[in-house]
């Protein structure tokens, strides 16, 4: 059982891992329960790097997209459709299933960033090999090179967002896991849930709520006021954590960090002074959603993309959960308590 308010990854507890390992020893820690040695480093950081393309089918659909529709939306039906493209799709064996995993944590960065590149009438940019796996995916996302700071701050950000226990959308993949449904469905079930602003849509939330306050000095009267009106803060509050969640004061520390050296520092300021009004009024602290906002900002993604950022970094979380799932081969299925009543008698319809 963990300890209150502290976050274990296979036993490692985050706060000896952020800045300590990459995203991808983490993606094996995730996978095989243990650090990797350097050969299996070697090995799973080729095997991410050459899933980073995507098939030629894949890029025509997201040419093809609606205007209209939000990067949770394309990631939902891509993933969905990687699945068409899976030479073994009937394998359900563990070693296809590893492959698979890999293949996703892959393949989902690159589907948001091409997503984004076609999207701003901009061509793909393909990978490279000397790069690591988070400063490819900022590099594929916005074509241009990737500076230190930004490559450690979003490594940093994967690695916090990476696996969080039974949160709604490990859930949904375990519950479509359980039935022996393909990873690719598993993973789309998990999609779909943390698209809701109660779970990982909650930090384009935070974004809209910051650009609403126009004044350091307005941030106590607007939060009050929201309040009053017994409407809710996004980014934070928690299920799990009734104190600080361990992964806010590492994103805290890190949109600091970024917002002075990107000038941003004014909307750092806004953020403290929510995060004080919040707790004095409410008792409760930032979730992981409230800073990644700031720091998602901060790097330059589009607000409508940030949630697809968080998935692109739970898919290593996700596909631990499966593949764990599959080895235990139990039906989740809840029965639920019916609260309406029985023996009830069948009205002809012209008198209902
Ligand atoms: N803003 C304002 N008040 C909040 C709040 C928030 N974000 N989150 C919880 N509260 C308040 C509730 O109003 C309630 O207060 P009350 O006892 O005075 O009525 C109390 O805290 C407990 O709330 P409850 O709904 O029981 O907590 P929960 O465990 O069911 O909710 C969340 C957890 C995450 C759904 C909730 O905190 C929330 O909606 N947060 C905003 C969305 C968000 O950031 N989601 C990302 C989660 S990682």
């Amino acid at each position: 059982m963990h300890p209150p308010g502290a976050l274990y990854y296979s036993g490692y507890n985050i706060d000896n891992i952020v800045g300590q390992v990459t995203y991808e020893e983490i993606v094996h820690l995730l996978l095989h329960n243990e650090l990797p040695n350097k050969r299996e480093l070697d090995e799973t950081s080729l095997a991410l790097f050459s899933e980073m393309t995507l098939p030629d089918q894949v890029i025509e659909r997201l040419k093809s997209t609606s205007p209209y529709s939000h990067p949770m939306e394309i990631l939902r039906t891509e993933v969905s459709h990687l699945g068409e493209f899976d030479p073994k799709s009937n394998d359900n064996s563990n070693s296809a299933n590893r492959r698979r995993a890999i293949r996703l944590i892959a393949k989902i960065p690159a589907i948001v960033s091409v997503f984004h590149r076609v999207r701003t009438k901009k061509a793909p940019v393909a990978p490279k090999k000397e790069f690591g796996f988070a400063e490819n995916f900022l590099y594929m996302f916005r074509g241009k090179k990737v500076d230190q700071k930004e490559r450690t701050t979003l490594e940093r950000y994967m690695i916090l967002h990476a696996d969080h226990g039974l949160n709604a959308s490990t859930f949904a993949a375990r519950v479509t896991a359980s039935t022996n449904s393909d990873m690719y469905s598993c993973i789309t079930s998990a999609i779909g849930t943390l698209k809701g602003p109660l779970h990982g849509g909650a930090s384009e939330q935070v974004m809209k709520l910051l650009s609403e306050i126009n004044s350091l000095d307005g941030v106590e009267s607007y939060i009050q006021g929201m309040l009053d009106d017994k409407q809710r803060i996004m980014g934070f509050g928690h299920r799990v954590y009734k104190t600080e969640d361990p992964r806010s004061k590492h994103l805290r520390s890190l949109a600091k960090a970024l917002c002075k050296e990107k000038g941003m520092e004014s909307i750092y300021k806004k953020c403290r002074k929510i995060e004080d009004t919040v707790r004095k009024r409410k008792g409760i602290f930032p979730n992981v959603d409230f800073y990644a906002a700031v720091v998602m900002n901060a790097l330059g993604i589009p607000i409508e993309f940030f949630t697809s950022f968080f998935a692109s970094s739970r898919v290593a979380g996700w596909v631990a959960h499966v593949l764990e799932q599959y080895s235990d081969a139990v039906l989740i299925r809840p029965t639920s308590k019916y609260v309406g009543g029985f023996k009830r008698k069948i009205v002809p319809i012209e008198n209902r």
